[in-house]
């Protein structure tokens, strides 16, 4: 008999790293895979779906605008009671550390269905940092039944809490097979951008940067294209409304700021190419850019990605306007210490990461 599992996508980063686990299920006979979208993101959620041709089987349709923590949770909570109690699945999968994941969590923990976490063990060990996801991947965590932990340093985080070896499997992350999945397609850029200029992209949305952190980030950049008449910024700019707003009232008016919506993925991966350096707070850029040979400033005090760091390729430096300023100027005129960062390593993953975790599903619960 078939076995019932449910994969869940909540926001952007999700849907791209649970793309290739559904796809990899859905050519196991041995599956009946049900595709459920919380929809904590409406608009991201839906663009990445539709580029690897997935549909959704139950929306729970979420999002609300500016949603807060407290109504969200209490959304995701009402709703997956009533799809788990109506679905009974086998097993349910969730990636990453949204509050989406964590409410799958616990949903599965009242509803006694074996949790599969997928991205498993990262940790800052600072639950502001960020915030609220070291926690939601905490309580997933304490309540999964499989961890699929993409490094071997998020194994030892996990075995430092308590969790069983024989519950971790290290499977690299799923979204370098995504990255790899789609690296041979056309990726036109949409967006004229000056071949004879360097290109930064930026990208950032993380809680505990908005207000005077994230406006420190915008001056930073200014202050950059001021004293660099070789420089122009790509920024696609994440729809919250708390980052939104101040991005477009920083820097809206700057002649080399290409300020835009945010990117399908496709374009987003080739504007990532032709990026000679990046400043995110992302968690899956600073995974996919080392892969693409792209330095990667991380506008964060802590990173749970501690690899790409060690190797190199990633720096951390915070929110603050001087060290902003001061370290992409660096990268902006070494050009030794730029080839060293833009080596080209792939620290999270092979590309076999979805095979993986199917083949642990099959021993599992066949
Ligand atoms: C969420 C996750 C974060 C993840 C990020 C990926 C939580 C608490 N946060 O942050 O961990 O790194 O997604 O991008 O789980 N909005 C839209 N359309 C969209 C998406 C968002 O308009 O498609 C706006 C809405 O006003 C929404 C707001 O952004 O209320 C915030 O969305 P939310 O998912 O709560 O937080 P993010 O900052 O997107
Ligand atoms: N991304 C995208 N379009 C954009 C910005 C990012 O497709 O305009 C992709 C990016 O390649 C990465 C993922 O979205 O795979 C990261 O999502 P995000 O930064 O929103 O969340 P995080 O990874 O920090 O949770």
């Amino acid at each position: 008999m078939k076995k019932k599992i449910i994969c869940v996508v909540g926001t952007r980063p999700e849907a791209i790293k649970m793309a290739p686990v559904i796809l990899a299920l859905r050519n196991n006979p041995n599956f009946n895979v049900c595709v459920l979208a919380t929809a904590q993101h409406r608009d991201l959620l839906d663009q990445v779906l539709s580029v690897f041709d997935i549909k959704p089987d139950i929306d729970l349709n979420i999002m609300r605008p500016n949603q807060t923590l407290t109504t969200l949770t209490s959304r995701l909570l009402l709703k997956l009671d009533e799809v788990l109690q109506a679905e009974a699945p086998d097993v349910m999968l969730a990636q990453g550390d949204t509050t989406s994941v964590m409410a799958v969590a616990l949903a599965c923990f009242y509803h006694k269905i074996p949790f599969g976490h997928v991205e498993a063990g990262l940790r800052t060990w600072d639950l502001q940092n960020p915030f609220p996801e070291e926690m939601n991947r905490v309580i997933a965590g304490k309540l999964a039944r499989w961890h699929f932990a993409p490094t071997e340093s998020s194994r030892q985080n996990l075995l430092r809490e308590g969790v069983p070896d024989a519950d971790i499997v290290i499977t690299g992350n799923t979204v370098i097979d995504a990255l790899l999945s789609v690296a041979d397609r056309s990726m036109p850029l949409p967006l004229v951008l000056d071949p004879n200029m360097r290109l930064i992209l930026v990208t950032a949305h993380r809680r505990e940067n908005f207000g005077k952190p994230f406006e420190q980030v915008c001056y930073a950049l200014l202050k950059l294209l001021e004293r660099n008449l070789d420089i122009q910024v790509l920024y696609p700019v994440h729809p919250n409304p708390n980052v939104h707003d101040t991005a477009h009232r920083l820097l809206g008016n700057h002649p080399r700021v290409v300020l835009c919506a945010p990117l399908d993925y496709l374009p987003f991966v080739a504007a990532m190419k032709r990026a000679y350096l990046i400043l995110s707070d992302s968690g899956g850029v600073q995974e996919e850019a080392p892969a693409l040979g792209k330095p990667v400033l991380v506008l964060r005090q802590e990173t749970e990605r501690p690899e790409a760091v060690q190797e190199g390729v990633v720096k951390l430096v915070g929110t603050n306007f001087e060290t902003i300023v001061s370290e992409v100027q660096f990268l902006l005129d070494d050009e030794s210490t730029y080839q060293a960062m833009a080596r080209g390593v792939s620290p999270y993953g092979d590309g076999q990461a979805a095979a993986r975790i199917v083949h642990v599903l099959k021993q599992a619960v066949l």
